[in-house]
């Protein structure tokens, strides 16, 4: 379990609330499993009827945490926690919400390809810098992606590592809402109470009608997870890892 993960409780929502400030919700793989925990627990807990993500004043998420993509580039373990919250991400049976202030980068963009709701602030940016790091696309973003903004913008935005400020991630379909900073968690709680309030069956089945299919995104996960790994020993994303880790010794 990560201390940096909160596992909190409002009513019958669960809240997930990644908290490294330091390093701006950079996630580690103790914090992909208590993720992962939480979200199977929610799911077989009867009194939860939504889940919701939120990160820090600032920063959602920077994503993965590039030490331990560097220590997985030079051992060759890439360990199953990340694959695992992918997993259980693509497999809720509960509504996802989230809200987002700042930085979101990497899963920390590509979660809300999964969320039912996202809400951000105007101050809200979102990239996934994965070809520069000589990487690709996760979390099944590269078929989720184009299918909610067409190829061409998916392209620009996961291929090309263009970022996304709040209004266009909203007009891109990424983001449900724009909110304050000082309303985002109160909105963002009292829909996820309004969806907690309803039939759970009737969501539950509702939701599922609505989504790609599970065993689609599963697949794709899996091919992605294949080539991430495979990328990650690569020469391009040994350099490109080495010099964001070493860029403030220069
Ligand atoms: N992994 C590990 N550490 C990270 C991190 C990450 N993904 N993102 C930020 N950090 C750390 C920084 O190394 C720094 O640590 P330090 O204070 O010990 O030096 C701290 O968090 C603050 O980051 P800093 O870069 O100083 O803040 P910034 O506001 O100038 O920039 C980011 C913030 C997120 C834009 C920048 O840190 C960044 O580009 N991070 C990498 C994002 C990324 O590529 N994620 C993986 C996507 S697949």
């Amino acid at each position: 379990m990560s201390d940096h993960i909160q596992i909190e409780r409002n009513g019958a929502v669960q809240i997930i609330r990644m908290n490294r400030p330091d390093k701006k919700n950079a996630l580690t793989r103790a914090m992909y499993a208590t993720m992962t925990r939480a979200i199977v627990d929610g799911d077989a807990d009867a009194s939860v009827r939504a889940h919701v993500f939120f990160g820090v004043p600032g920063a959602f998420s920077s994503g993965n945490d590039l030490q331990d993509f560097m220590a997985f580039a030079t051992t060759g373990n890439m360990g199953s926690e990340v694959f695992d919250f992918l997993i259980a991400l693509a497999g809720a049976r509960k509504p996802l919400l989230a809200g987002v202030d700042g930085l979101a980068i990497g899963i920390g963009t590509t979660i809300h390809f999964h969320c039912d709701l996202t809400f951000a602030t105007p101050q809200s940016y979102f990239r996934t810098p994965f070809v520069d790091l000589g990487l690709v696309p996760e979390a099944g973003s590269s078929l989720l992606g184009p299918g909610l903004m067409g190829h061409q913008n998916a392209f620009a935005f996961l291929a090309m590592g263009e970022g996304l400020h709040a209004v266009q991630a909203k007009e891109a379909g990424l983001v449900y809402r724009l909110v304050d900073t000082e309303e985002l968690e109160s909105t963002v709680l009292s829909v996820a109470s309004e969806i907690a309030a309803k039939p759970p069956e009737a969501m539950q089945i509702s939701r599922d009608l609505l989504r790609m299919p599970r065993e689609s995104v599963v697949e794709r996960i899996t091919l992605e997870a294949k080539h991430f790994a495979e990328r990650l020993q690569s020469e391009e994303a040994r350099g490109a890892l080495m010099a964001f880790l070493t860029r403030k010794k220069a």
